[in-house]
């Protein structure tokens, strides 16, 4: 199918026996980061023909000298399908200042944020100016050298005479084994500042305690349960791999964002170096007593507090196999008189089977009376991991006596025939809020997405009045790939204000504001989004089919949920 795969197998004893350094390693998938907050995982540019990166120091002399080169090669190989990137492994972790370098430098390629240089290290790039080539479908590194003779650590020239990379790469691309020499380069060293002599109990307890056990426990929703060390251990070289590409925690955002927001998942820069190098050292326990089992969170059905009133949702029946439709259920409200709902939380009664559920309000006269409050995803709604919905702060959401909920529920089949008997708490407030809120949604109805191919999108909303924005909710389907919200102001400054770099259709995680955000009327709320309809996306049922909107998942959607409240006058 490709030239280097073929190569690859083809020459697999080849390999074996090169010399030089350029055996070929097999690398672990891993995912980054751009200096555009775009996420690039290697596996999913196994359908080029290769995967190029050079090491990159900021600020280091040699390192911009070399990016010169870099740019030449990336040119002259321009109509090959190579994905070229520069990895920036100074550990910076602000995207401005790596894309102000990048610009400086001519730079037209990606510029991966390796902040936790896990990625260099893993490739053996132990300097700047050196530059790797991947098989991205084996994942194997099939080179590894500085970039030209110019940049030797040993015999530099003043010019550069010797090409080694791009000698390299013609190589790989005409099926050969590359013979250029690997020599190690001479700008400056990458810093791996890894603690050694990592502690189980002092240091990856906590890191664990932290960003992972309240998923990962007894009865939680997590495939296994963190309770000692020894399942850890023998969990670690899966966890990681999820580490490396950025799989867990779950629905991370551009750290950018991640102070903005209420209970986002997130791992810093250090936590992650250092589960990774305790795991690459063997993952051992160092002695005395494992703290993990101690750690266990207390389950509580309602993780909001006690309810004000729980509605049992009709049971439903799911039989093992097959497409479900959307089932519309009411659950009329057990109430004398009018609410006010303060945060609605959701139970799954199978998790295994339950999708989703959208509640939308109606009044004694029908669903009309809550056209205006029933926009976006109304009420609250349920995805797993996303079972609570709170309001900002004084704002609440009125319910009627001889009113109910409708709620739109959407199953998948498991392969086992189940009863779901989900519920739903609201909990009320004990005066009459100042504030209602209020949905809506930035959405695009007309989808139409060629088989194979990538396809960004946008749908924007505008503000009348003054508001705060209180929560985003990103929601594509399968060929989901990322998500943006952006407000352009209305003297048309546009302001980023989320980024979901790896959207993922399994964890439908909608975001609240900690500081509801002030939109001045006139403003509008924009969602993009790319939809990734190519075998690479490893969500993907069926790349060759060409996609419109729909309700199942096979199908897509394009919607950019939000909630809001309006601002009093002069606020
Ligand atoms: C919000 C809940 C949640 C958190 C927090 C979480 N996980 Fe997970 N984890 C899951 C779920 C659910 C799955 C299975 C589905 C999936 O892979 O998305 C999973 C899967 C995994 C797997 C892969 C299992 C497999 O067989 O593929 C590993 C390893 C893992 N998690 C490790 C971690 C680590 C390490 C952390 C903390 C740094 C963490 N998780 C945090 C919920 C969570």
């Amino acid at each position: 199918m490709h030239k280097l795969t073929g190569m690859l197998t083809l020459g697999a004893i080849t390999m074996m026996l090169a010399i030089a350094g350029n055996a070929a390693d097999r690398i672990s998938d891993f995912s980054l980061i751009d200096h555009h907050g775009k996420f690039h995982q290697l596996s999913r540019y196994a359908d080029h023909d290769a995967v190029v990166l050079i090491s990159h120091l900021r600020g280091d002399r040699d390192s911009r000298r070399a990016l010169d080169a870099f740019n030449e090669l990336t040119s002259d190989f321009a109509d090959r399908d190579i994905a070229f990137f520069v990895l920036d492994s100074s550990g910076e972790t602000d995207k401005t200042i790596l894309g102000k370098d990048a610009e400086r430098n001519g730079v037209e390629v990606p510029v991966l944020m390796d902040d936790t240089r896990l990625v260099a290290k893993q490739l053996g790039l132990n300097h700047a100016a050196e530059v790797v080539i991947l098989d991205p479908e084996s994942r194997e590194r099939v080179f590894k050298g500085v970039i030209n003779n110019r940049f030797a650590a040993e015999g530099r020239s003043r010019r550069a005479s010797e090409h080694y990379a791009a000698d390299a790469l013609r190589q790989v691309l005409s099926g050969a084994q590359p013979d250029a020499p690997a020599l190690a380069s001479g700008a400056d060293a990458i810093e791996f500042d890894l603690d050694a002599g990592i502690s189980y109990a002092e240091d990856i307890v906590p890191i664990l305690e932290r960003r992972c056990v309240s998923c990962h426990n007894e009865g939680g929703i997590a495939p296994f349960a963190m309770t000692n060390h020894q399942i850890v251990q023998g969990w670690s070289p899966m966890i990681r791999e999820v580490l490396y590409t950025k799989r867990m925690p779950p629905g991370q955002i551009d750290n950018d964002y991640v102070r903005d927001f209420k209970e986002v998942s997130h791992i810093t820069v250090e936590e992650t170096q250092t589960l990774v190098q305790w795991i690459d050292e063997g993952a051992h326990f160092d002695g005395g007593k494992d703290p993990l089992p101690g750690l266990q969170p207390e389950l509580v059905k309602w993780s909001y507090g006690e309810p004000d009133l729980v509605l049992p949702i009709p049971a439903q029946q799911i039989p093992a196999t097959g497409v479900q439709d959307y089932r519309n259920l009411t659950v009329p409200l057990p109430i004398e008189e009018d609410i006010w709902v303060k945060a609605v939380e959701f139970e799954a009664g199978d998790p295994t089977v339950l999708h989703h559920i959208i509640a939308f309000a109606y009044g004694p006269d029908g669903l009309n009376e809550f056209e205006v409050l029933n926009q976006g995803i109304g009420l609250g709604a349920y995805a797993p991991g996303n079972e609570i919905n709170t309001y900002p702060e004084g704002a609440g959401f009125p319910l009627k006596a001889g009113g109910g909920l409708f709620l739109q529920m959407h199953y998948t089949t498991s392969g086992r025939e189940t009863v779901d008997a989900s519920e739903v708490a609201l909990y009320l407030w004990d005066e009459d809020p100042e504030r209602t809120v209020f949905g809506g949604s930035a959405a695009e109805w007309q989808i139409d997405i060629a088989p194979h191919s990538r396809q960004e999108m946008t749908a924007a909303k505008t503000f009348r009045q003054d508001v705060y924005l209180s929560m985003l909710g990103p929601h594509m389907h399968y060929r989901g790939y990322d998500a943006r919200f952006r407000l352009i102001h209305p003297d048309g400054e546009s302001e980023e204000i989320l980024n979901v770099p790896n959207y993922q259709f399994n964890w439908q995680k909608v975001y609240d504001f900690k500081e509801p955000l002030f939109v001045q009327a006139g403003s509008k709320l924009e969602f993009s989004g790319t939809f990734d309809n190519t075998e690479t996306n490893p969500f993907n049922p069926d790349a060759s089919q060409t996609l419109s909107w729909g309700e199942q998942t096979w199908q897509e959607m394009f919607f950019g949920f939000f909630r809001y409240v309006e601002a009093g006058p002069g606020e």
